[in-house]
C-alpha cells in the first residue's frame, strides 16, 4: 500500500521557506518542487530572448516564452532550464528585480500551475520521491512544495499545509549572507538594499490580484525568526508524523 503526502510550504520571501523543504525532502524521502525557481526561470529565459518582464506590449511573447520553458528539478536543489543547470543563474539579484511582474501575469502563472500540479502528482518528471516506511500504513511516498500559493491555490487539499513568517530585519540578514556566499566580492547590493527590495517583493506579492500571498486557513503558522534550519524542519517532520 502506498499513498501521497503533500506538504505545501508559503511564506514572505527569505523566510526560510527553501531551506527547511529541502531538508524536509531529503529527511523523508519526498520529492522537491521549489514553484519560485519556476517563476526565476521564466524570468531568466525572458533575459536570455531580450524581452523586457515590465513591457506590457509583450504579454503574448512572455505567456509564450512560459509555454517553451523546460523546467526540471534533476537532483535536490539543482533546477534545470532547457536541459542547462540554471541553479545559480536565477538567484542573482537581477532576476530578482524583475520577478514580481511576472508573477502576477495570470496566464504565466496558470502555465506554471498546470505544470506544478502535475509534477505534485508524479505525472512530469521531477525529483522521485521514494518515501519512507511507516509501521503499519506501509510506505508513504510524497511531495514538498513551497511558494506563495501553494496551500491555497496549487494544492487546497493538502495534507500539511505551514505558513512560514520572520521579522523582516532577521529575512534581509538572511538573504544578504546567502547572496554573499554565491556571489562574494561581486556582491554590490547593500543589507539595507537587500531588505528595501525584499519589502517591495513582498508588498508586490501580499497585493497583486492573482493568488497573492496569503496563510491559508488550514495553515498551521510557524515564526522562524528565532529557530534554527534544524529547529524549524524537525517541527514539521514532527506534524507529518502526527498526521500519518
Ligand atoms: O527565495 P525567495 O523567497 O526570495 O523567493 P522565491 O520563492 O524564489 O520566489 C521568487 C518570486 O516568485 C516571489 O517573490 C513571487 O513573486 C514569485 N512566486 C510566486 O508568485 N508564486 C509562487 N508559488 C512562488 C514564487
Amino acid at each position: 500500500m502506498s499513498r501521497l503526502f503533500r506538504i505545501a510550504i508559503d511564506g514572505p520571501a527569505a523566510s526560510g521557506k527553501s531551506t527547511t523543504a529541502k531538508l524536509l525532502a531529503k529527511k523523508l524521502g519526498f520529492s522537491y518542487i521549489d514553484s519560485g525557481a519556476m517563476f526565476r526561470a521564466v524570468t531568466l529565459k525572458c533575459q536570455l530572448e531580450n524581452v523586457n518582464p515590465n513591457d506590457i506590449s509583450a504579454h503574448n511573447k512572455i505567456v509564450e516564452i512560459a509555454k517553451r520553458c523546460k523546467i526540471r528539478f534533476p537532483s535536490l536543489g539543482k533546477v534545470e532550464l532547457d536541459g542547462q543547470d540554471v541553479s545559480e543563474l536565477i538567484r542573482t539579484s537581477d532576476i530578482t528585480r524583475n520577478i514580481s511582474l511576472i508573477a502576477s501575469n495570470p496566464d504565466v502563472r496558470e502555465v506554471l500551475a498546470n505544470q506544478q500540479r502535475a509534477m505534485a502528482k508524479g505525472e512530469l518528471p521531477g525529483a522521485v520521491s521514494n518515501g519512507f516506511e511507516r509501521e503499519g500504513k506501509g510506505i508513504i511516498k510524497g511531495v514538498v512544495m513551497d511558494g506563495r500559493d501553494i496551500g491555497t491555490v496549487i494544492l487546497p487539499n493538502a495534507e500539511l499545509k505551514v505558513f512560514i513568517v520572520a521579522d523582516v530585519h532577521i529575512r534581509a540578514k538572511r538573504r544578504f549572507d546567502e547572496l554573499k556566499k554565491r556571489q562574494g566580492a561581486a556582491l554590490t547590493d547593500t543589507l539595507d538594499q537587500v531588505e528595501k527590495d525584499l519589502e517591495a517583493r513582498d508588498l508586490a506579492d501580499r497585493t497583486r490580484k492573482i493568488a497573492p500571498l496569503l496563510q491559508a486557513k488550514d495553515a498551521v503558522m510557524m515564526d522562524t525568526s528565532y529557530l534554527t534550519i534544524e529547529e524549524q524542519v524537525n517541527a514539521i517532520e514532527n506534524m507529518v508524523y502526527e498526521r500519518i
